[in-house]
C-alpha cells in the first residue's frame, strides 16, 4: 500500500531562555548553517506534500531567515506545549496525510531515520526513541509486560521507577491527521508544567486500540536538543567530526586533524588535497586535485585549481586561483582576486579586484587593488597601488612583463606599457609607454660632517 501523503511540522516556537542570547535559538548555527535551516534541509529531502513551521517567539526574524522557502508558517502566541504547538499547523493539514513532528533545536538528525520512521508508522503512529545513560529531562518511554509503547511520562511528571527508565522520546514523532485532530483536541494541562503536550497523544492513541511503532536512534547526536551554549558548542563538534569523516572516507580527502577542521559551507575537493591543521572553510570552496593549504588559514567562497599551495596563516576570500600557484604565508586575497597558473602571492600582501597574471609574483610587504596585471609581471617589496583618491577608485594596469623596484607608489588611473621596468623608490603619477625605464630624478642631500645633538659620544 502506498504511504499517505507526509505534512512535516517543525515547532519552533520556543523562547531559548536558557541560550541568553537576542537571536532566536533556533536562528544559532551550526556548521553555519542556522538550526532550523538544518532541520528544514533534513524535511525536504523527504519531499513532503507541505512543510509548516510553528513560530512565536522571534517570530519575525526568523521568518525573514526563511522568506523564499516554500514554508507554511502557523503562529503560536503563547507557548503552551508542544501539542498546542502542533495544534496550531492542524487547521492546514488534510485528514489523509500522516504528520511527521520534528523540533527545530534538534539539528543533526538525518534523512534516513525520518524516512525509516515515517516507512515505520505506515498510517499508524511512530516514534523516535534512543537509549541515553543519562535520560534527565527527557520523556520516559512506558511499555506494558508485552513490551508495547503505552505512553510517554515527562520527567517532571514521572515516578522515581520511571525516571530510571533510560530509553526516552527523541521528540520526534509520526502520527495519523485525522485521529491526531481529535487527540489534540482532548489534551488538558492538568501535568507538573500546566502545558498541552503532544506525548499524551501515544496513550491517546493506544486507547483508540492503534499500534505504536517505536524506532530506536542508534547515534544519540542525532536526537540530541540544543538548550543552551555549551549543547551548541557539542552538536557543532559532533556535526563538524560527521563531516570530517565523510570528506576523509568518501572523497579521500587528507586532514592533518580531523578535530582541527571547521567547515562552515560545502567543501568539494579532487584526488589528493590536504588540509593541515586549524583551517576554517566558509561558503563554497572547491580545490583541484593535489592542492595543499597550510595551518590557520581561512578559505570562503574560492577556488584553487590543482597542485596549488596555499602556506600558513593566510585569508582568502571571493577569489579564484589557477594551477600551480603559490599563496602565503601571511597572505589576504580579498574578493576579486584572481591568479593564473604559476602564479605566487607571499607574505604581508594585500590584494583586492586584482588579477595576477601567469607567472607574475607579488612576493612580500604590498597592497595591490583594482589592478590587471600581464604574465610575468615581478612586484618588489613594499609596492603600493594607491587606487583611491579619497572619493573613488582607479585602475592600475601593468603589461607583461613589467619589473617594479621595491618601495614603489603606483597613482591610479595608470598604466605601465609591457616590458618597463621602474627603479626603487618612485612615485609613478602618469602612464609609462612599453620598454621605458622610469626611475625617481632626484637624489638624496648629503650633508658632510653633520652630527646629531643629542648624540653623546
Ligand atoms: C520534549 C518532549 C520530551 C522529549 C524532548 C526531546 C513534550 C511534552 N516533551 O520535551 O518527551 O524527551 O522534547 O527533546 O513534548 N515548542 C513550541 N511551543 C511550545 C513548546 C515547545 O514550539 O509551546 C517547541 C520548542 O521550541 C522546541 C520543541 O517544541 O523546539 C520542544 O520543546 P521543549 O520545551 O524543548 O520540550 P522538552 O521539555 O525538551
Ligand atoms: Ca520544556
Amino acid at each position: 500500500m502506498a504511504n499517505p501523503p507526509l505534512s512535516v511540522v517543525v515547532l519552533a516556537a520556543g523562547e531559548g531562555k536558557r541560550m541568553r542570547s537576542r537571536t532566536p535559538k533556533v536562528l544559532h548555527t551550526v556548521a553555519g548553517k542556522s538550526m532550523l535551516g538544518h532541520v528544514l534541509d533534513a524535511a525536504r529531502a523527504l519531499e513532503p506534500a507541505a512543510i509548516h513551521v510553528v513560530h512565536g517567539h522571534g517570530g519575525e526574524a526568523v521568518q525573514s531567515a526563511f522568506a523564499e522557502a516554500q514554508i507554511h508558517w502557523a503562529h503560536q502566541a503563547e507557548q503552551l506545549g508542544t501539542g498546542h504547538a502542533v495544534a496550531q499547523a492542524m487547521p492546514a493539514i488534510p485528514d489523509d496525510h500522516q504528520v511527521l513532528v520534528l523540533c527545530a533545536d534538534v539539528p543533526l538528525i538525518r534523512p534516513r531515520t525520518l524516512k525509516a520512521l515515517v516507512a515505520r508508522a505506515a498510517g499508524g503512529v511512530s516514534l523516535l526513541t534512543v537509549e541515553l545513560a543519562d535520560p534527565s529531562g527527557y520523556g520516559r518511554i512506558l511499555r506494558d509486560a508485552e513490551g508495547q509503547v503505552t505512553g510517554i511520562v515527562e520527567e517532571k511528571d514521572a515516578s522515581d521507577a520511571e525516571r530510571a527508565i533510560s530509553e526516552v522520546n527523541a521528540g520526534i514523532l509520526c502520527l495519523p491527521a485525522g485521529p491526531l485532530r481529535g487527540w489534540l483536541a482532548s489534551l488538558d494541562a492538568g501535568n507538573a508544567q500546566g502545558e498541552y503536550y503532544l506525548t499524551d497523544c501515544i496513550a491517546r492513541a493506544r486507547a483508540d486500540a492503534m499500534t505504536v511503532t517505536p524506532l530506536a536512534c542508534a547515534d544519540p547526536w542525532e536526537v540530541q536538543g540544543v538548550n543552551d551554549r555549551l549543547q551548541l558548542a557539542a552538536v557543532e563538534r559532533a556535526c563538524q567530526q560527521r563531516q570530517a569523516e565523510s570528506l576523509m572516507r568518501e572523497q579521500g580527502l587528507g586532514l592533518a586533524d580531523p578535530a582541527r577542521f571547521d567547515l562552515r559551507g560545502e567543501l568539494t575537493v579532487g584526488r589528493d588535497c590536504f588540509i593541515d591543521v586549524d583551517v576554517i572553510i566558509e561558503g563554497r570552496v572547491v580545490l583541484g586535485d593535489g592542492v595543499h593549504i597550510g595551518p590557520f588559514t581561512r578559505l570562503r567562497d574560492c577556488e584553487i585549481a590543482a597542485d596549488s599551495r596555499v602556506l600558513g596563516h593566510c585569508e582568502i576570500e571571493d577569489s579564484r586561483i589557477g594551477e600551480r600557484c603559490q599563496i602565503g604565508p601571511f597572505a589576504r586575497l580579498r574578493p576579486g582576486t584572481t591568479l593564473a597558473e604559476a602564479a605566487k602571492v607571499g607574505n604581508f600582501v594585500e590584494t583586492k579586484k586584482t588579477h595576477v597574471g601567469p607567472g607574475s609574483k607579488i612576493n612580500h610587504l604590498s597592497y595591490i587593488g583594482d589592478t590587471h596585471m600581464g604574465a610575468k609581471v615581478n612586484i618588489g617589496a613594499g609596492t603600493i597601488t594607491c587606487n583611491y583618491d579619497g572619493q573613488q577608485k582607479h585602475r592600475t594596469e601593468l603589461g607583461d612583463g613589467v619589473f617594479v623596484g621595491s618601495n614603489t607608489a603606483l597613482v591610479a588611473p595608470i598604466v605601465i606599457g609591457e616590458g618597463v621596468t621602474i627603479g626603487a623608490g618612485t612615485t609613478l603619477r602618469e602612464d609609462v609607454p612599453a620598454e621605458t625605464l622610469a626611475v625617481d630624478g632626484s637624489r638624496p642631500k648629503q650633508i658632510k660632517g653633520w652630527r646629531a645633538k643629542h648624540r653623546q659620544d
